[in-house]
């Protein structure tokens, strides 16, 4: 039998221990983390990401402040901004929603963050600490995908993973924690040759290419694990819907255990996102980290 990963509850989880562990912090310490959430613009899928992350950020019981600067902001405006949020003592966590409007340079401004507040995990200090097996802040969706799979298979060494797909965000990233945990890992993508032989040698397959339903079940190896990033949105018989970058159905019926769309790896993301904002305020304050939370 495929066993369905349930990232909703596995993320409610999640968020409860992030909770309680707040809660605690806030009795015995008398500190209540605090995520910044910066937002320069007005699109549409962006505001929903961070009306949520808002949400789930009160529900924790963290403090949330968020920014919203017009899509004209001069970039000099948004580095002071970021500049005020690093000497912010509240302030444990700072993300800036992703795509900035395109005369602002995101390089320039991800790095501006504090390597103790980017919760993103996407600062280049963060990304070197990471390639270098050192404490670092880990990027939220891959780090989800890391809590799941060591929840179900215990330890991962030795296993061959094969990630596809070589973001930033999730495919690199995700590659060095699988090779943190000794897995043998391979990195495919859109020019790697034999796509479905490399895919069917892996006993983790995590999927993070942005093109829908794109695995499909012949490229799964019997009995793997399938970890489906992608969340594409497309119309099938006249009607809109979300599918995954593995084609469910054929995979499911394959894969030892997989991840569906939506439900997955989804809901893993802000869980990460408020695990991390509660082990940067932790850091911060030289207080013990959460356990389970972290890579
Ligand atoms: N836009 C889409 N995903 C992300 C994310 O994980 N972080 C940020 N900052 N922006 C995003």
């Amino acid at each position: 039998m495929t066993k369905v990963i349930d990232g909703k509850a596995f993320a409610a989880n999640v968020r409860a221990q992030v909770a309680a562990h707040v809660a605690r912090l806030r009795e015995e310490q008398g500190i209540q983390p605090g995520l910044a959430v910066v937002l320069v613009g007005e699109d549409p899928a962006s505001q929903v990401y961070v009306r949520n992350k808002h949400a789930s950020t009160i529900e924790v019981g963290m403090a949330s402040f968020e920014h919203r600067l017009s899509a004209d902001t001069r970039e000099a405006d948004l580095l002071a901004l970021i500049a005020a949020l690093n000497a912010d003592p509240k302030v444990h966590g700072i993300l800036v929603q992703l795509p900035l409007p395109k005369h602002l340079n995101s390089d320039l401004v991800i790095n501006a963050i504090d390597p103790a507040k980017d919760v993103d995990g996407f600062h280049i200090s963060n990304v070197g600490l990471l390639g270098t097996g050192q404490k670092s802040m880990v990027p939220c969706t891959p780090l989800g995908c890391l809590m799941m799979l060591r929840d179900h298979h215990g330890s991962l060494a030795g296993l061959n993973a094969v990630v596809v797909g070589r973001s930033n965000i999730v495919g690199k990233p995700m590659a060095q924690l699988l090779l943190g945990d000794s897995c043998t890992v391979t990195i495919a993508h859109s020019r790697t040759k034999d796509l479905a032989e490399v895919c069917k040698r892996a006993d983790i397959l995590v999927a993070a290419v942005g093109r829908p339903e794109m695995i499909t079940g012949d490229m799964v190896k019997p009995g793997a694990t399938v970890i489906d990033v992608g969340i594409n949105r497309i119309e099938r018989d006249g009607k809109a819907k979300l599918v995954g970058d593995v084609h469910y159905e054929s995979a499911a019926k394959v894969a030892g255990a997989i991840t569906p769309v939506p439900g997955g790896v989804g809901p893993m993301t802000i869980a990460c996102l408020l695990a991390n904002t509660l082990t940067a305020c932790c850091r911060a304050n030289s207080l013990p980290e959460p356990e389970g939370l972290t890579a």
